[in-house]
């Protein structure tokens, strides 16, 4: 039996502790009969059929105790039972009727993180009616995304962490799954969610860089570099600079890029908003919620999150993470509204209002990367626009492009992945729109809120150039729990641009 994933105690002082992963509970694989638990879970369909494990006197408890609860085996429905035989507790989920694709497995392994009982739970695999060849894996990855918490804050008793042992026939093929890969892409959604939920005071561009490099450091075909104010200004990222002149914190320009393919292949970019804080500058934004605001580097942190998830499974791809970051704050030195920002590609854009600042981030960043790295298809991602929040809901990240094949193969690989998009219109008349007076254009018109911020970036891309953006204002914080992301920060993102490596991986 190993254990595939980390275990580590949180022990020191708030501001030392931040780098360090939250607890979690210790996941590994083992074969029927190696292990007898006080704790089990059992996952059964609409037919209620026990797993043949079951057989013997326990059976029939549990049987009779399904009959008296109501129990249907709906997907998603579970009910525990305690004290029957000699278990303490077993609680039963419901699998519903469907064969299961990896995505229900993911869901059903975190509805398994609500069972009852410490020490050890022991999660019984067999029979599931699914597509999967490894469904112990996709549960137990499923599992980890669900049981996340951050409690780097939460000084006293923190709640303990448990074995979690799921026994099936995949054990190998599971384990070895899950060290070489999933482990990984769990590691980078918790921490996504841990920079999403560190307050402002803590992360700001620099203290960003080192937390990437960290998490970065000696994983193979990977390579980090950092722009600073200097290089940006050689380089003429005006907007970038533009953004951060508020802040004592600079802003930086980071760049992961990961080779793992011939030199002579396209890579795919990604390239990600990162406001550490957005207060909204001069066009300061209302009181109410502005905390939340803490999490305005979504997009970067999905970004660097998925780079190093990929490099760390040695995927057969080349791609490029790219993340502008800056702080949004009001000050003697921030630009105004009015203020005109000359930008990377040497086009000028009137800033109308200083709140408005991700676009002017992204109009510097994507088409750098265009132009250094020649992709054959750029993603952005970002908290750019409220209107996209209040249009998409929980439930869609917004996807914004001009060719409407490109947003349907990303609505396919959303719902593979766990993460959905739906997209939102993009108008000839939306450019119109942005039409400045005194200079190219501007950066804000309007209605409809999350085009209007979509053609101010595509303004900066060719019309033939794949070209995709992603708008997770809705998406990246939670108000309530899913079974894969607890309340707050979801890490929005890497599940997402993961199934999309992979797709392109596969070309
Ligand atoms: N970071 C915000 C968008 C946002 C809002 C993210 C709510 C998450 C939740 C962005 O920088 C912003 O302030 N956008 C403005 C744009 C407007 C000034 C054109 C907005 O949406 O109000
Ligand atoms: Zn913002
Ligand atoms: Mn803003």
């Amino acid at each position: 039996m190993r254990a595939s994933l980390l275990k580590i105690a949180l022990t020191s002082a708030a501001l030392s502790m931040a780098a360090v992963p939250a607890l979690a509970d210790d996941i590994s694989f083992a074969t029927s009969n190696t292990v007898a638990g006080e704790h089990v879970v059992l996952y059964l369909g609409e037919d209620l059929n026990l797993p043949l494990q079951m057989n013997g006197e326990i059976a029939d408890d549990i049987e009779r105790a399904i009959e008296g609860s109501g129990f249907t085996g709906a997907f998603g429905t579970s009910q525990n039972f305690f004290g029957l035989g000699d278990k303490k507790s077993v609680t039963v989920i419901g699998t519903g009727s469907d064969t299961l694709t990896r995505r229900h497995l993911h869901d059903l392994g975190g509805h398994t993180v609500k069972a009852p009982g410490d020490g050890k739970l022991s999660v019984i695999v067999e029979d599931l009616e699914t597509d999967s060849e490894t469904p112990s894996a996709e549960l137990a990855l499923g599992y980890r995304l669900g049981s996340y918490r951050f409690d780097t804050y939460k000084t006293g008793e923190l709640p303990e962490d448990r074995d979690v042992i799921f026994i099936s026939g995949d054990t190998g093929a599971a384990d070895d799954l899950t060290d070489t890969d999933y482990a990984g892409l769990a590691d980078a959604v918790d921490m996504v969610r841990d920079l999403g939920n560190a307050p402002g005071l803590e992360i700001y561009p620099e203290t960003f860089v080192e937390r990437i490099r960290k998490e970065a450091r000696g994983i193979a075909n990977l390579k980090l570099t950092v722009m600073g104010v200097r290089e940006m200004e050689r380089a003429g990222m005006g907007a970038i600079l533009g953004v951060g002149k508020g802040s004592v914190h600079d802003p930086r320009l980071l760049v992961l890029k990961y080779s793992g393919a011939g030199a002579n292949d396209a890579p795919l970019a990604l390239v990600g908003k990162g406001i550490t804080f957005d207060t909204g500058g001069i066009s300061l934004k209302p009181n109410s919620g502005q905390w939340l605001m803490k999490s305005d580097l979504s997009g970067a942190a999905a970004v660097a999150g998925t780079l190093i998830s990929t490099a760390k499974r040695g995927a057969d791809i080349n791609l490029i993470g790219v993340m502008p970051l800056a702080e949004n704050m009001p000050d003697g030195k921030a630009i105004r509204p009015g203020d005109v920002l000359t930008t990377y590609n040497g086009k000028t854009i009137e800033v109308m209002s200083t709140d408005a600042e991700g676009r002017l981030l992204l109009v510097d960043a994507v088409p750098y990367t265009i132009e250094a790295y020649k992709p054959e298809l750029i993603v952005n991602i970002a908290t750019l626009t409220g209107s996209a929040a209040r249009a998409m809901g929980d439930e869609y990240g917004a996807v914004i492009t001009r060719d409407f094949e490109l947003a349907q193969t990303m609505m396919e690989i959303g719902e593979r992945s766990g993460e959905d998009v739906w997209p939102l219109p993009l108008h000839p008349n939306h450019y119109d729109q942005i039409k400045s007076d005194i200079a190219d254009i501007k950066s804000t018109a309007g209605a409809p809120g999350a085009s209007i911020g979509a053609a101010v970036i595509g303004t900066f891309v060719e019309e033939d150039q794949p070209w995709v953006h992603l708008d997770i204002a809705g998406v990246d914080w939670r108000d309530s729990a899913t079974p894969t992301a607890p309340k707050g920060h979801a890490g929005w993102g890497v599940r997402f641009m993961d199934q999309l490596v992979r797709d392109y991986e596969a070309k």
